[in-house]
C-alpha cells in the first residue's frame, strides 16, 4: 500500500467511518460464532471493531511489517496475528465459524488470486460457517486513491458465480455508493 493510504487506514477518521458504516452491517450478520478469521487487517482498525465482539480472532496479514506491528499492539488480547498469504494460509481446515475480509480483495494482484482466496476461505470455514466482506467499487475516485498501489476491483455482478465456483451458497450482495458488501455460506 502507498504511505498515504496506510496513514488513512490508521486514522481516527477511518475508525469513525468503520464504526458508523461497517459496524451496523457486521452486527446485522448475526452471531459470528466463537472463532473468527479476519483477512487483511492492515493497521488493525477493523480488528479493533471485531475483537471486542468475538471470543477469539485470528488476523491473517500478508505484509511482514504490518503483521509485526499488529502482533505487538495486540499482545495479550484475544487476537492471534498470523503472517501468511490468505490464498494458501496454512491454517487448519474447518476451524473458523466466520471469515471476514474488509477492503482487501482489491489489493490482490489478480482475479485468479482472489478466486484462490475464496477457495481457501471455504476450506478453513466450519460447515455452516459464513464469509462476510466489504470491498471497493471501481470508480475514478477509488482509482485516484490507489496510485502506485494495487487496485484490482471485484465486479459485484460476477461475485456470486465466483463464490459459487468456490462452493459457497446463499450469497447476498448489497451494492452501495462506493463499496459493496457480501455474505455467503459454507453448506453443512
Ligand atoms: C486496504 S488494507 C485493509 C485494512 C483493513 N481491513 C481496513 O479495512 O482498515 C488491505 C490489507 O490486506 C492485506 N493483504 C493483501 N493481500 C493479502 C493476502 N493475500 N493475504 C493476507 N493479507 C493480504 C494487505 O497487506 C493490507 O494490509
Amino acid at each position: 500500500m502507498n504511505e498515504l493510504h496506510l496513514q488513512f487506514l490508521a486514522s481516527p477518521g477511518w475508525a469513525k467511518m468503520l464504526e458508523t458504516d461497517l459496524l451496523p452491517w457486521i452486527l446485522a450478520s448475526g452471531d459470528l460464532g466463537d472463532d473468527v478469521l479476519e483477512i487483511g487487517p492492515g493497521p488493525g482498525l477493523t480488528t479493533d471493531l471485531l475483537r471486542t465482539r468475538v471470543p477469539h480472532l485470528t488476523a491473517l496479514e500478508l505484509d511482514d511489517d504490518l503483521a509485526s506491528r499488529l502482533t505487538e499492539r495486540l499482545a495479550g488480547t484475544n487476537v492471534v496475528v498470523v503472517r501468511a498469504d490468505a490464498t494458501d494460509s496454512g491454517l487448519p481446515g474447518a476451524q473458523f465459524t466466520t471469515a471476514t475480509c474488509f477492503s482487501m480483495l482489491h489489493h490482490m494482484p489478480t482475479p485468479q488470486a482472489q478466486d484462490l482466496l475464496f477457495a481457501e476461505v471455504h476450506r478453513v470455514l466450519r460447515p455452516g460457517g459464513q464469509f462476510v466482506g466489504v470491498d471497493a467499487l471501481d470508480n475514478d475516485a477509488m482509482r485516484a486513491g490507489h496510485q502506485d498501489d494495487t487496485f484490482v476491483p471485484v465486479d459485484p455482478d460476477t461475485l456470486e458465480s465466483r463464490l459459487a465456483a468456490a462452493r459457497f451458497t446463499s450469497t447476498e450482495i448489497d451494492v452501495g455508493d462506493y463499496q459493496f458488501r457480501f455474505r455467503a455460506s459454507k453448506g453443512r
